[in-house]
């Protein structure tokens, strides 16, 4: 296995042109995922960097021996399987935010604009109290549309999101500055 996590991933990651629409690259992690040793040390690196955030630290500190995130906000559809890994690495639960007519209760509801056209998130509305410490995690982040849309709804239901984590970054798009002040962080950036 490759040292470093960035090679590793960067050496898993297959480039896919023009999907899903000409112009646009792919980049798809699901090799990534499935190779066991790879995935484990994904789970292992978003859990850890996000546990560095100074958000989270900060947070942490202010209730000394807990854990720097109460619960993990996974997007659809890769970043429910990071999000599950992660939860279940650090002992805490798991909340999906999905797409449009996915979530059978009442919901809360953002507008985004996608890489590649635009689309809606959902949340269920009792899904996140009040001060509660958020991750957020996703697969990729490239515009930062998917991610801004999931951190506003955490923070329209009261939670305090302690840390942003995404597999890659893609740094062209500039999605990094679409999260401000949310520091994301990003096993490999390219
Ligand atoms: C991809 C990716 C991120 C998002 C990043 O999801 O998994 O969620 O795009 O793009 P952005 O930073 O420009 O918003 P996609 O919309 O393809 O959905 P899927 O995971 O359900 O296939």
């Amino acid at each position: 296995m490759a040292e470093r996590l960035d090679e590793l991933i960067s050496g898993l990651t297959v480039d896919v042109p023009d999907h899903p629409e000409p112009g646009v690259l792919f980049r798809d992690l699901t090799p990534v995922f499935a190779d066991g040793p790879a995935f484990r040390r994904v789970v292992e690196g978003l859990a850890a960097a996000s546990a560095s955030d100074p958000r989270a630290a900060a947070l942490a500190d202010s209730r000394a021996g807990e854990r720097p995130f109460d619960v993990v906000v996974g997007v659809e559809a890769r970043g429910f399987l990071l999000a599950a890994g992660v939860a279940l690495h650090t002992g805490v639960g798991v909340v999906p935010v999905r797409k449009a007519g996915k979530l059978p209760r009442e919901r809360i509801a953002a507008d985004y604009a996608l890489e590649y056209g635009t689309a809606t998130l959902e949340l269920h509305a009792d899904s996140i109290r009040p001060g509660q410490r958020v991750l957020v995690v996703d697969d990729v982040l490239a515009t930062g549309g998917t991610l801004a849309a999931a951190v506003t709804l955490v923070e329209q239901l009261g939670g305090v999101v302690s840390a942003v984590a995404v597999v890659v970054e893609l740094s062209a798009l500039a999605g990094r500055q679409r999260l401000a002040p949310h520091t994301v962080h990003a096993l490999w950036t390219t």
